[in-house]
This record gives C-alpha cells, structure tokens and sequence, in this order.
C-alpha cells in the first residue's frame, strides 16, 4: 500500500495539534492509535506482574520484576503523550473497550489475565516484546508525532533487552520442558501474537500511513516478524506453525 505521506518524522509537536495546525482528524486517529498502545503497555506490565506471582526462579524473577517496572514506565510514557494532549488515562482506556475484545489484543490481555506457569512467561515475551520490538521501532520511531517518537527511542532501548530475554527463553524452554510441550504452546500463542498487529489494510491505518503516525501497514511487519520468528523457531529445534494467510490468523494443520 503505497500511501503519500503528509507530514514528515517528528514534525508535529502537541502544541501544533491543540493549536489546529494539523488536520482535524490528526487529533482522533493520533490519540487512538496512542491509546491503543498504551493500553498494550499496561496489559503487558500486568502480565509481568502476574508472572512475579509463579516465577520461583531467582535469576528469572529479577528479569521479570525489572520487565516489569520498564513496561510500568512505557506505559506512563504513552499515556503522559495522551494527557499532554487533554486525554486523561480513563478516558484514553474507555475509547479501547471495543478494540480491547478483537483478535489483535487476544496476546495482551492473555498474558494480562490468563498467564499461570513459567511457559505462559515465554510465550507472552515471544507473543508480546518482540513483536512491540518491530511495532515500535519500525512504525513509531518515525512517527510524525515527535512525542510519540521521543517515547519510543527510550522505551527501544528497554525492549530490545526484552526481546534478548525472549530469544534465549526460547532455547531454554525446550530443554526445560522438552520440545513437545513448547510446540504446543507456540500453536497456541502465535495467531495472537501474529493478530497483534492488527488487519491489514483498514482504513485506521491508512489514516495512520498517510498522517505518518505509521511507516509500514500491519500485514509487512507481521511478515517480518514470522520470518524472524522463524529462524529463532528453527534454532531452538522447534517447529513453526503453519498459520492462515487471512487476518485474524489461526493455525492450519
Ligand atoms: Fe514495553
Ligand atoms: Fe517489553
């Protein structure tokens, strides 16, 4: 999809959105988008905050509880961006409760929710850090919205830490709980994790492409997340599921 971009990386600033010196729709489809990340923060810091409660490992749970206070930061950071723009916390979470039930949300909030042993933990670091590795670094780094760009620098800096701690989770799980068990749980996670980064092509996001909020449209980085994901899959002596070509995503065979 290729879309005219309207307003270059880091132009904008909040005082140029409440000022109304960018189109008006900038304003809702910037908050949303903001929303919806920020919300994906949360979610994961819950999670994490759900593993301290079943890690019993020392060096894991310190890994754990420090994801834990970085995913608490990002999560301010996003909704400080929101506030700074008269959308208060509540209010930026009641605009997602829809958005909150579709597949693209069905990693965090399992994690939020649902995570109950050392396995979830992997799963939700290869389900939910590395694919927010991709979504921010790609997308969001070069946001036309300096705040949200300036948010992003720091929180990559902590995410790709994240994504470190998943590959080598990866590798330990199957030695932990043998390669049967961690295959299964990836034909559980993955569609979500894939679903993560939402339809292709829908019209929120050629908002987001053409208003420079996004870089890329969902489809491309979930493509270079599988292929990523895959070669990590394959040197784990894992097997990597064969998803459906369609959003939402589920497992084939
Ligand atoms: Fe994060
Ligand atoms: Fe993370």
């Amino acid at each position: 999809m290729a879309v005219r971009r309207e307003y270059p990386p880091r132009s904008i600033e909040a005082s140029d959105v409440l000022a109304g010196r960018v189109e008006p729709n900038y304003f809702k489809t910037l908050t949303r988008l903001m929303a919806a990340h920020a919300l994906a923060e949360k979610l994961t810091a819950q999670g994490y905050e759900r593993a301290a409660g079943f890690i019993t490992d020392g060096a894991t749970l310190a890994t754990v509880r420090k994801n834990l206070a970085e995913e608490h930061k990002h999560a301010h950071l996003v909704y400080a961006a929101l506030a700074e723009l008269g959308l208060a916390e509540a209010r930026a979470d009641r605009s997602m409760v829809t958005a909150l039930k579709a597949p693209s949300f069905a990693a965090p909030r399992r994690f939020a929710a649902q995570a109950a042993e050392p396995l979830d933990l992997v799963m939700a670091s290869v389900s939910l850090d590395m694919t927010g590795l991709i979504m921010i670094g790609v997308n969001y780094r070069e946001s036309s919205y300096a705040p949200h760009a300036r948010a992003a620098d720091i929180i990559l800096a902590e995410e790709e830490d994240h994504e470190l701690f998943a590959a080598g989770e990866l590798r330990d799980a199957v030695e932990q709980f043998g390669a049967e068990r961690v295959n299964a749980a990836l034909r559980s996670w993955l569609p979500s994790a894939v679903n993560f980064f939402g339809p292709p092509g829908s019209g929120f996001t050629f908002d987001c492409l053409s208003y420079g909020l996004k870089s890329r449209d969902n489809a491309e980085l979930a493509e270079l997340y599988l292929s990523l994901l895959q070669r990590r899959v394959e040197q784990a002596g894992l097997e990597m599921p064969e998803l459906s070509s369609e959003y939402p995503h589920f497992v084939m065979s």
